[in-house]
């Protein structure tokens, strides 16, 4: 029987693509984006769309029952991917900015999950798929708010697994690296909307920020990879007989992976504010 997943944040990058792809490789994929304009899109790519904004929690109830509707009730598998990066020095960052990030890359998707979850229960299987970050395992500079949300991801995915173990039900986590996507150019969209730059005591990194999110991608970096290095990881999530708990993907990842086990808290820091400054160019 084919095998339906539920996608979230499908309009643009790594949730696009491996919307597409699944379709391509068998499943029936239910592919939810933010705004109305997006599902014309995807259906006219010949997906199955909807709206599902994370930052409602009518949407996501709406997109659930939506999604229960289309199956009668079953999922097999879902893939948490909608997110922007809030970026900015944790101490220019308002509490209401903090709490928009969590409430898109984090509450919505637990808020999901545990709509889904019940379904699986009764399936006795089912795949959950968190698509996390490297910053998930390591922090950096003036992505304070983006880190926390990935690190709570981690310590709630984490979480999941052990209460959802014997349930037939497998979470894993995908920790990608650089990735060729909408990222950067949502990213420059939150800082302007929600740092005050000029004011800032960091006002000459931000011009350094800026800088690196204008330029969008880093199309042909050795580090940085095309979605389909993330869409691998996903096949082998929903697919392995008995999934990882976390999938790495690109090499900044393996590498900080590994450093992060191995260095002291002060040698981390290091490499990581100078993997930052050289970033930034500062
Ligand atoms: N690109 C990277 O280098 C990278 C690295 C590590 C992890 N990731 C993770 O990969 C995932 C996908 O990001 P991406 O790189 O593909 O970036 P992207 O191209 O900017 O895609 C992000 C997607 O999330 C959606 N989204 C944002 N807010 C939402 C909301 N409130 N409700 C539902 N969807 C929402 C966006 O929709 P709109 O178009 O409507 O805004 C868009 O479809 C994220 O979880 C991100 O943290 C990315």
């Amino acid at each position: 029987m084919e095998k339906t997943i539920l996608v979230t944040g499908c309009s643009t990058g790594i949730g696009r693509h491996c919307a597409l792809r699944l379709k391509e490789t068998g499943w029936r994929v239910l592919a939810t984006v933010r705004k109305p304009e997006d599902v014309r899109t995807l259906q006219a790519q010949g997906l199955e769309s909807f709206v599902l904004d994370l930052d409602s929690s009518e949407s996501v109830q709406a997109g659930f029952e939506q999604a229960m509707s289309l199956t009668g009730g079953r999922l097999d598998a879902l893939f948490n991917n909608g997110a922007y990066g809030q970026p900015g020095a944790v101490e220019d960052l308002s509490r209401d900015v903090l709490r928009a990030q969590f409430e898109t890359n984090l509450f919505g998707w637990i808020e999901l999950t545990n709509l889904v979850i019940p379904v699986m229960r009764r399936q006795q299987r089912g795949r959950i798929v968190m698509n996390s970050s490297v910053l998930g395992l390591v922090a950096m500079k003036y992505r304070g708010a983006y880190n926390a949300s990935k690190f709570a991801l981690e310590g709630i995915t984490d979480t999941y697994r052990q209460e959802l173990h014997g349930s037939g039900i497998c979470v894993s986590l995908i920790e990608p690296g650089p990735i060729t996507s909408a990222f950067r150019q949502n990213a420059l969209i939150a800082f302007t909307r929600n740092i005050d730059a000029t004011h800032s005591v960091h006002a000459e990194t931000y011009s350094g920020v800026l800088s690196r999110l204008e330029a969008g991608e880093e199309e042909g970096s050795a580090f940085t990879l095309p979605p389909e290095a993330v869409f691998k990881a996903l096949q082998s999530a929903l697919t392995a007989r008995c999934p990882r708990a976390r999938y790495y993907v690109t090499f900044p990842t393996y590498l900080l992976g590994y450093l992060r086990r191995l260095l002291p808290a002060r040698w981390l820091d290091a490499v990581l504010r100078r993997a930052a400054e050289k970033e930034n160019g500062t």
